[in-house]
């Protein structure tokens, strides 16, 4: 009895808890406006936590306890999106905004339009649902059709509502908002520092950091991590709610109902929007996010309906991209890299320097062509900058600031690595190392024959592949399969159970398919689009062995070049030893006669299209199924697309396909036809 009693106090007390660790959530992260100190706070959680251990069947999702990480997921789940999670057109200057805006005027006949301007966070997109005011899904923006589930992921995050607040209107039983989740600036900087001091690998910028701690698979990283997140959009809100009229309306209820929204500047005219992107494009660096550009959105929702959207992105809104940061820094050397083809890369040893968020200390200078052209001397002054805000390239060299030390570069006659004859070929720019047995050229492809998109054999990478060739246990990759747990343990870094691990990887490799293997040769001239045709064409790996010239290039997409190149490299006898070794050890690809089996699908060579939400299985799954059975998945719907699946609450798709009179499947048939009940011509 008294037990029942202080049970039913205790979970009073719990509610009171939790309902005042909210509001001071909601001030902290929202209002920005604290009223206690974190040292209260933490308090106030502790005793919380405490109250849960005592009676854990207390604990409910929503509680903020449950932000420090739930269980370990293996994989993350592919759910589809309820629709089409759109990008935005880009404007990367004054005219392309007037020119935006001058259509939106026509289209819409409005005499002047109102704007409301907002950062663009660099960060991730994600979408959020809420069902009866509680937090229960996060998805990723994935394709824009289907994403990741990170629901354990974003939990952790402290500045996202696990309930909404209640507004006039009461509560929404439904809501679907996006948002951007980010690392703040200075905590990406401090998370770097304690990874340098832990001896573990840097992170690039604050979006990478921000993307491998959403991304992992045990939430108690990511709740270690100091995510936040800010909205700005309402995909949906039901039911006795109407959707505000405006975006500053749905801005400010985002924000009643409990959501960080951005800052935000309401702008009467075009000259305006002007105004305030110039001013944040200045003032960039005040804000304790990284942004790389500004969005603008008209502010009349109902007059954005009317101008629609294009494909992939609204008629309403766009993203103003400010121009790459540049900065200057000197260049201290020039070196020169051997690739996996034997091209050699002058790169470009820079004094260390911040350029967009990182820190920058090397950029490719690509060919020795393009240092004549630019002029670049060591000892220069550089301008550098990120293309595409990722990749460091020298814009051009200060002329004005040279002393007369600088001196000139030029391309080595032997190769940096094995000292062999540098050559180059009459109609390239490239220099390149000739001895096929190059030390660099061998690591290289080994590194290639290893990546993700070839073998993928995780974790060997790059310092292992190092180590690997200089104990002298690997000569070529089909070395990499008779390599032993003990050969492993016994490298520099190496225990018991990162080998067991590599072996199991090494492994799992076997069973790659053939355009894998194919493309992991790393032939000249072969990527991956041109294995996999190679592959579905030719269909084993001994046929495209013994394949000419003039069969190769009976095939999409291989040239005379292309035809040459593979037949020179499956003539070399290192290569047809190391082909040897991977059939010997099982590697599935490298032998059998029919390797490559899909071209006798019964959908292959068609395209098809997934609408709706199906009710047996994911998008993702439905993709698979397609794609064993030798078809395509499409995005859109064109005269091409052989079939429109449609699931439930389809969208526009299914007019398109009816007004193009492409076929319609209903979940039912299209099972059928992935269970082999019916054939493609539907019987
Ligand atoms: S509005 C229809 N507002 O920028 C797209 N996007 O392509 C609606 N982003 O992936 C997006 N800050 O993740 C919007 N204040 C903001 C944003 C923002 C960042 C991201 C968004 C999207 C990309 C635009």
């Amino acid at each position: 009895m008294g037990d029942a009693v202080s049970r039913e106090q205790t979970a009073r007390e719990v509610a009171e808890l939790r309902q005042l660790i909210a509001e001071h959530e909601y001030r902290y992260y929202v209002l920005d406006d604290p009223v206690i100190s974190d040292a209260e706070f933490d308090k106030l959680f502790r005793k919380l936590q405490q109250l849960e251990a005592q009676y854990p069947e207390l604990i409910t999702p929503d509680s903020p306890t449950q932000r420090v990480g739930g269980q370990v997921s293996s994989a993350f789940r592919s759910v589809p999106h309820t629709r089409a999670v759109l990008s935005l057109a880009n404007a990367f200057s004054e005219q392309e905004l007037r020119a935006f805006d001058r259509r939106a005027r026509e289209i819409s006949g409005a005499q002047d339009l109102d704007y409301v301007v907002e950062p663009k966070i660099d960060g991730l997109s994600v979408i959020l649902r809420y069902e009866n005011a509680r937090f229960t899904l996060a998805l990723t923006r994935g394709d824009g059709l289907s994403g990741e589930e990170v629901t354990a992921n974003v939990r952790t995050i402290g500045s996202v509502p696990l309930m909404l607040r209640n507004v006039p209107e009461g509560a929404p039983e439904y809501l679907e908002v996006r948002g951007e989740v980010f690392l703040p600036k200075e905590d990406f900087r401090k998370l770097n520092e304690e990874r340098e001091q832990s001896g573990l690998p840097l992170f690039a910028n604050p979006r990478n950091a921000a993307a491998g701690s959403l991304r992992q698979i045990d939430p108690k990283v990511t709740a270690s991590r100091p995510l936040r997140a800010l909205f700005y959009e309402i995909r949906e809100i039901r039911s006795d709610f109407r959707m505000p009229g405006t975006e500053t309306g749905c801005l400010e209820l985002l924000k009643a109902l409990g959501f960080p929204v951005p800052v935000y500047n309401y702008c009467r005219s075009i000259g305006e929007v002007i105004d305030v992107v110039s001013h944040w494009q200045e003032h960039r660096h005040s804000l304790p996010y990284d942004i790389d550009g500004m969005v603008v959105k008209v502010q009349d929702r109902a007059l954005g309906d009317t101008l629609g959207a294009t494909g992939h992105s609204p008629r309403y809104q766009i993203a103003f991209k400010f121009p790459a940061e540049q900065v200057e820094t000197k260049i201290q050397d020039i070196i020169v890299q051997v690739g996996r083809t034997g091209v050699l890369t002058p790169i470009a040893m820079l004094e260390p320097v911040t350029v967009s968020g990182s820190v920058v200390s090397r950029a490719s200078l690509h060919n020795e062509t393009l240092i004549r052209e630019k002029d670049i001397r060591i000892g220069d002054i550089a301008i550098l900058q990120k293309a595409g805000d990722i990749i460091p390239e020298i814009v051009a060299v200060v002329k004005e600031r040279r002393t007369g030390d600088e001196k000139e570069f030029s391309m080595p006659e032997a190769c940096p690595s094995c000292g062999s004859p540098v050559i180059k070929l009459v109609d390239e720019v490239a220099h390149r190392c000739i001895n096929i047995s190059c030390p660099a050229q061998l690591k290289e492809g080994l590194i290639h024959f290893c990546s993700r998109d070839a073998m993928d054999i995780r974790g060997l990478g790059p310092a292992i592949i190092e180590s690997l060739l200089q104990a002298g246990l690997i000569k070529d990759a089909g070395d990499i399969y008779s390599l032993t747990q003990e050969d492993i343990a016994g490298l520099p870094g190496m225990g018991q159970k990162s080998s067991r691990n590599l072996i199991e990887s090494i492994e799992a490799s076997k069973s790659r398919p053939l355009p894998k293997l194919v493309y992991a040769f790393g032939v000249r001239h072969v990527g991956a689009r041109t294995a996999d045709l190679i592959s579905r064409h030719l269909q084993s790996l001994d046929d495209i062995m013994d394949a000419d010239e003039e069969r190769l290039m009976q095939i999409e997409d291989v040239g005379p070049e292309t035809a040459k190149a593979i037949v020179m490299f499956f003539r070399q006898d290192c290569v047809r030893q190391m082909i040897d070794k991977l059939r010997n050890a099982g590697v599935e690809a490298a032998f059998g006669a029919q390797a490559y089996q899909d071209q006798a699908g019964p959908l292959s060579g068609r395209t098809l299209v997934l609408t709706g939400t199906l009710s047996s299985m994911t998008r993702h799954e439905a993709k698979e199924h397609i794609e064993r059975l030798g078809g395509k998945v499409s995005s859109s719907v064109s005269r091409n697309t052989f079939a429109l699946v449609a699931g439930s609450a389809p969208g526009s798709k299914l007019e398109r396909a009816r007004a193009l009179g492409v076929r319609v499947m209903t979940e039912e048939e299209f099972l059928d036809l992935v269970h082999g009940r019916s054939s493609v011509d539907g019987n």
